[in-house]
């Protein structure tokens, strides 16, 4: 009922040329495979090559930040506006990343959520507990927090282009993943979340991505659960091979 949604955060990596020959693998190879929507998220130099690349696929170009006011005396920043124009289609919003090292809160993240959706893009917003929070039995109220704050300013309409991705903070880059049940346990409470602000129906259509080292070794097994639709794939995701098995591992059965 719900189409997977696979997407590659780069992260900081790669320049124009290393992203072209990477998007062009995956062109080459993904075209024809059919049930999983695929996405990239290249650094913000090298959005526009990208797009122009994937113009004419299925594969949708994604910014992985960007700024809620649509223009003016932002120094440094990039709007939701601005990433169309370059031919994004979707934005990561609430990264922890961002949360982490660069000040987002749950209510910066909830104002540019709001931003994307209102200048007609795709929000991807992410959530995910420490290793602290999940230790300290606080993943589910911390998760709650997030997207309370995230998604203040998405109303029904909006949540059509809404994805979430849950990423908890410890299987980021480390190596370890949770179990499928681990995240099954977070997806499924998410949905009940989206079900109370947006009722049943559209909550049922709502993608909520798995993120944190998805490899495409454990990528089948995360899958199969019920509530994951999908992943965001942060290192394998830099390698054609391993994020294409990744995507076919998305394929429903
Ligand atoms: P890794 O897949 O490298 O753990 O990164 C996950 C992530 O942060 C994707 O946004």
């Amino acid at each position: 009922m719900r189409t997977p949604f696979v997407v590659g955060n780069w992260k900081l990596n790669k320049t124009i040329a290393e992203a072209l020959a990477l998007v062009t693998e995956l062109k080459n190879q993904l075209g024809a495979v059919k049930g999983v929507a695929v996405g990239v998220a290249p650094v913000a130099t090298a959005i526009h090559s990208v797009a122009k690349r994937l113009e004419g696929t299925q594969i949708a170009t994604c910014a992985q930040n960007c700024h809620w006011e649509a223009s003016g005396a932002w120094t440094g920043e990039l709007s939701p506006q601005l990433l169309a124009d370059a031919g994004a289609s979707w934005v990561i919003v609430g990264h922890s990343e961002r949360r982490q090292f660069f000040g987002d809160t749950s209510e910066s993240v909830g104002k540019k959520a709001a931003a994307v959706i209102q200048a007609g893009l795709g929000a991807i917003v992410c959530v995910g507990e420490s290793l602290a929070e999940r230790d300290g039995g606080r993943t589910l109220g911390v998760v709650d927090e997030q997207l309370a704050g995230g998604l203040a300013g998405i109303d029904l309409a909006g949540a059509a282009r809404l994805v979430i991705a849950y990423e908890p903070v410890w299987a980021i880059g480390t190596g370890r993943t949770a179990t499928p049940a681990q995240a099954q346990e977070v997806h499924a409470h998410i949905r009940t979340r989206l079900a109370e602000r947006y009722g049943q129906a559209c909550a049922d259509g709502i993608r909520i991505q798995y993120g944190g080292s998805v490899k495409p070794s454990n990528a089948e097994a995360l899958m199969s659960e019920r509530d994951i639709d999908g992943a965001l794939v942060g290192g394998a995701s830099l390698e054609a091979a391993d994020f294409i098995a990744i995507v076919k591992a998305a394929r429903p059965a």
